[in-house]
């Protein structure tokens, strides 16, 4: 749950009173913020009774880890004045009611009365909180403002750095993200593009991928992955998957290969790693280049390779929902190689080197600078919530068993550690995933199909002349694949929730 903290709350504590309200309030389960406004209020509070420097470094101190609500000028403008309150506890009502808080820590709870918003002093804060979680009401599949108190200080500060630049495309803050990225995924070089599918686009287009050619990957992924060699002029060649990793089936792939073939393209679906040593390895017999759809995998490993970075090309998504997202689209691509690296950069803005010269034809494949720098600013959380991803998977690994649901699911398997859980996906093993599915939604238990319909049957891409039978495990893994809420910020609690939701569905059918 997240709150506003009155000023007088801050003034108290640093004063040695309620201290430990703002400990409670640095956990991400009961963040706490304070409004912008009050800071000012704060200090002058502080300075009658100490140095002005003396007040900034205590002001300072007591909000380590506290995110800072600031309104905009149109909230001030727009904040109607009240009978009841002051203008600043006006601002506090806003507040709560634009960021979408539960309410507001106060020492006068009385004074906001006739307000919609709940205020309750200090002491009640652990009160509330187990009221919260007695009465979960719902749990999205992904609920991103949740994790907005870990980092919002870090991103307002650099989204608003680049706005008062002036500077938005391509630039330094993108520099430092293709850096960064490189340095994370063990890949020498990154080019920061528009999008996942963007990514992919650019790395065939580098590897001069195009009509006549064809491309060996996986029939169970989001569309993007073929979509976009199709886009090419290419022809996507599937195999089937692996059943329990869901991912390609490494030795279906040799199979596959013909004179044509020029690339394989494997997807580390869910979050984890396809078995790479022996696609690696056959990718070097037949001289074919491997061009990793990383999109769901940033930070994902296969014997402490990172994804992205084994093969000749990696390629990212920061799609909001990934488990590194921007606040918009973006994508990478990583290489092995200068050579593709400087072709990269050059396809990305038009096939232009130099201004306004074109030796190639490329596209408008730029991220801009906004995305780069709130990216920047969540990647110092990534290894952390990671690590709760992996926990929440193994919470409802044993809750499954501790409920004995074993016979009706299979749970998703660490074949290949690292995996990142970008996504939990169990399998229903009875004829019901569809009504699940919808008895959970409409409980506003978020739960999604990812993905109901393989690749190889989608209309669109009918001329590419499978049908149905080809593929039966890819077919048999759309229909019975089910994802729960995994991320960062899911609770113990509301796991439990979720799993008293599908224990309810089970014993009434
Ligand atoms: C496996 C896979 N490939 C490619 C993409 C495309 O990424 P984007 O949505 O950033 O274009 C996605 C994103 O959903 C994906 O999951």
């Amino acid at each position: 749950m997240q709150f506003l903290l009155h000023h007088n709350v801050i003034i108290q504590a640093i004063a040695g009173n309620h201290h430990e309200i703002l400990e409670q309030c640095r956990d991400v389960k009961s963040a706490g913020w304070v409004l912008s406004n009050s800071l000012a209020t704060i200090h002058s509070h502080l300075s009658k009774t100490m140095e002005m420097d003396e007040a900034h470094d205590a002001l300072k101190k007591a909000l380590q880890g506290i995110p800072v609500a600031s309104l905009t000028g149109t909230d001030l403008v727009e904040t109607p004045p009240s009978a009841d309150l002051d203008y600043l506890d006006s601002l506090a009502v806003r507040t709560v009611e634009v960021f979408k808080l539960d309410g507001i820590i106060t020492l006068k709870p009385k004074v906001f009365a006739e307000s919609e918003i709940r205020a309750f002093p200090p002491g009640e804060l652990t009160q509330v909180l187990e009221e919260g979680l007695a009465s979960i009401e719902k749990v999205p599949i992904l609920d991103i403002p949740a994790t907005y108190p870990q980092m919002w200080n870090d991103v307002e500060h650099e989204m608003f750095k680049v706005v008062r630049s002036g500077h938005f495309i391509l630039g330094p803050k993108v520099e430092e993200l293709e850096e960064q990225i490189a340095g994370y995924t063990q890949a020498p070089y990154a080019v920061g593009v528009s999008s996942g599918t963007d990514a992919l686009l650019l790395a065939l287009m580098a590897a001069d991928i195009g009509p006549g050619d064809e491309v060996i990957t996986t029939p169970y992924t989001f569309f993007a992955t073929a979509g976009s060699i199709v886009r090419t002029g290419a022809k996507p060649v599937f195999v089937d998957i692996d059943p329990i990793t869901f991912n390609m089936d490494v030795q279906k792939i040799e199979a596959a290969i013909t004179p044509q073939t020029k690339a394989i393209m494997p997807v580390h679906l869910f979050g984890q790693c396809v078995e790479m040593p022996p696609l690696l390895e056959l990718a070097d017999k037949h001289k074919l280049l491997v061009i990793e759809d990383a999109a769901q995998a940033i930070g994902s490993e296969y014997l402490e390779r990172r994804a992205g970075g084994m093969g000749d090309f990696g390629c990212f998504s920061f799609f909001p929902t990934k488990n590194l997202g921007g606040f918009g689209d973006a994508g990478l691509v990583t290489t092995r190689s200068k050579e593709f690296y400087e072709k990269l950069k050059i396809l990305r803005v038009h096939g232009m080197e130099p201004k306004y010269y074109h030796s190639m034809i490329g596209g408008n494949f730029r991220i801009d600078a906004l995305q780069a720098a709130i990216i920047l600013a969540k990647l110092i959380h990534l290894e952390n919530w990671i690590d709760d991803r992996r926990n929440n998977a193994q919470r409802y690994h044993r809750l499954f068993r501790k409920f004995a649901l074993s016979d009706q699911f299979s749970l998703p398997m660490e074949i290949f550690p690292r995996h990142v859980y970008n996504q939990y996906v169990v399998r229903v093993h009875y004829s019901q995933r569809d009504e699940l599915k919808e008895y959970l939604n409409s409980r506003n238990a978020g739960c999604e199909i990812y993905y109901p319909l393989p690749l190889h049957l989608q209309e669109c891409f009918k001329d590419l002349g499978y049908k149905k039978g080809d593929f039966p495990e890819a077919e048999r893994a759309a229909g019975e694949t089910l994802a729960l809420p995994v991320s960062n910020e899911v609770t113990q609690e509301q796991q439990q929730w979720v799993i008293e939701k599908i224990r309810a569905f089970i014993s009434s059918h």
